[in-house]
């Protein structure tokens, strides 16, 4: 597949995600960095700061809305923190992802769907859980011109079929299983494929045989890129933290803190001050046309 390099502006393209394959001895270095985001604010901050790939998951549903998993998530619910995270993002390259049940009653309502992420929610390319199985979804959607981004290994919408969640690939067969369908989402089209808690050696080796990158998350070191949920990143994740996810600081302990020191302040009248009161009719118009320069 041919590829043309980074659009100058630096805005992060599906080609240059194709480029950034580090075939041995290549001179794409760079590994690809992709994290969640769900709202305008996150999505911003993540952006300026330079990460490639944003998600919007089906995590969603677990990490955001309360769901015990990420079965429960809609379509629409999926547009409307996808919009959110468009208005944030200018530079990395938007994904969102298709929710269980969307893309499973028929080839032409899945493209529907996806064709609503890209027009409704401006997702540049759609994720879709599955390998072999996908092999013609994935190829039609390629066709009406949707980028799609594969997922294989541990994928979570499978977790009645799967029994929980549990590391995969782990026997002779199913290791083989997995590498057929990492092959299959490349053959269907797929841009890129998402290798979710697979072993270490067997990452290693799907990301050398294959031409697209890779994407891990409990998939160790050697895949192209790395993937991982916002939430665990800043320690806001409630319930079961996987051994992969590193956490970089503890929002949750901060968030707590300053609720608490809100309420104390509130209480013994420390808040509002007179610092922070209007004191004319002027000056407050002048606060809100300012609010609304910004
Ligand atoms: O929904 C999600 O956040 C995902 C990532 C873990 C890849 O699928």
């Amino acid at each position: 597949m041919s590829v043309t390099p980074r659009a100058d502006n630096g805005k992060v393209t599906v080609p240059d995600i194709l480029s950034r394959k580090l075939f041995p001895g290549s001179p794409a270095t760079k590994k690809i960095t992709f994290l969640t985001a769900y709202d305008y604010p996150t999505a911003r901050l993540l952006d300026e700061a330079g990460v490639d790939m944003l998600l919007v998951g089906d995590s969603l549903g677990m990490v955001v809305l309360g769901y015990d998993s990420t079965l429960p998530v809609t379509l629409d619910e999926i547009l409307h923190h996808t919009r959110a995270v468009r208005r944030g993002t200018k530079r990395a390259l938007l994904v969102a992802d298709m929710p269980f049940g969307s893309f499973h009653v028929s080839i032409d309502e899945s493209i529907r769907n996806a064709v609503r992420l890209v027009k409704e929610g401006g997702a540049e390319a759609v994720k879709i859980e599955g390998g072999e199985r996908r092999l013609e979804l994935i190829s039609r959607l390629v066709e009406a011109e949707i980028p799609v981004m594969g997922h294989v290994g541990l994928t979570p919408q499978s977790i009645n079929a799967l029994g929980g969640f549990h590391v995969q690939g782990k026997t002779a067969e199913a290791a083989k299983q997995l590498e057929r369908d990492a092959k299959a989402v490349e053959a269907a089209g797929a841009f890129s494929v998402v290798l979710e808690s697979v072993p270490r050696d067997l990452a290693a080796q799907i990301t050398r045989e294959l031409h697209i990158p890779t994407l891990g998350i409990g998939a160790g070191p050697d895949c192209d890129g790395q993937v991982l949920v916002f939430h665990d990143l800043v320690g806001l994740t409630m319930g079961h933290k996987p051994k992969f996810a590193r956490q970089y600081v503890n929002l949750s302990a901060e968030i707590s803190r300053a609720a608490a020191e809100f309420c104390d302040d509130v209480r013994n009248g420390s808040f509002p001050s007179d610092a922070e009161s209007y004191h004319s009719p002027a000056e407050l118009r002048e606060q809100l046309l300012a609010r609304q320069r910004t």
